[in-house]
């Protein structure tokens, strides 16, 4: 069972974009009893907005972007180093738009978490919430789940279901799923950090 073995926790965020559930977790994170702390932002993405936020708290950053090397194993190389240099208990991908290759997942096994805004496993992918949308379903929302080498397939951690509106567009659904968002992520990591988590298999427990 993945354990933390120091309080608080350290985390190490990843992010590609805004930054919205990172700043999330920062916010929980300012609470001592919440029992993580985010060491690290690291990013693909050179001018990603989220490395603005790690910045404006003084919190570390660091980008690795999949151009600067010849394939993606030369990248999730040195990715996996960038992280594993803050020594983090746990690795958050939040609105990280990448894949983690075997690298990656073997050195932080069991200790990878990614957002994903849909209920898995539908709508997988970069275009969850315009797929839900298209689709037509009533009821989205959000799953928290473990990476694991498949696209947004690895172990559920939790998920809140968020009802699709009959006027909503992409930007109004996806904002309606990112506040479901910002909480069950800051839930599910507060939760991990503070009691530990067991997989067996598909199914996670987290006291
Ligand atoms: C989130 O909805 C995440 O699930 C998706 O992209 C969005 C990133 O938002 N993959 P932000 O960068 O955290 O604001």
């Amino acid at each position: 069972m993945p354990s933390i073995e120091q309080a608080p926790a350290r985390v190490v965020v990843l992010a590609s974009g805004a930054g919205s559930n990172l700043v999330a977790l920062l916010a929980a994170s300012a609470d001592p009893a919440y029992g993580a702390e985010v060491v690290a932002v690291g990013s693909d993405v050179e001018h990603a907005p989220a490395l603005d936020r790690a910045t404006e708290r003084g919190v570390a950053s660091f980008v690795e972007p999949l151009s600067a090397h010849p394939d993606r194993a030369s990248w999730n190389r040195a990715l996996a180093d960038r992280v594993a240099a803050h020594r983090p208990d746990l690795v958050v991908c939040a609105g990280f738009m990448r894949i983690l290759g075997a690298t990656f997942l073997q050195r932080f096994s069991e200790r990878i978490v990614n957002t994903h805004p849909a209920l898995l496993p539908a709508f997988p992918g970069v275009h969850a919430v315009r797929d839900a949308l298209a689709y037509g379903v009533r009821v989205s929302g959000v799953t928290v789940h473990l990476v694991d080498a498949g696209v947004d397939t690895g172990p559920v951690l939790d998920q809140r279901a968020v009802p699709v509106l009959a006027d909503d567009d992409e930007a109004s659904l996806h904002a309606r799923i990112k506040d479901a968002e910002h909480e069950l992520l800051a839930d599910v990591v507060g939760r991990m950090v503070r009691g530990g988590w067991t997989v067996t298999g598909r199914k996670v427990t987290i006291p």
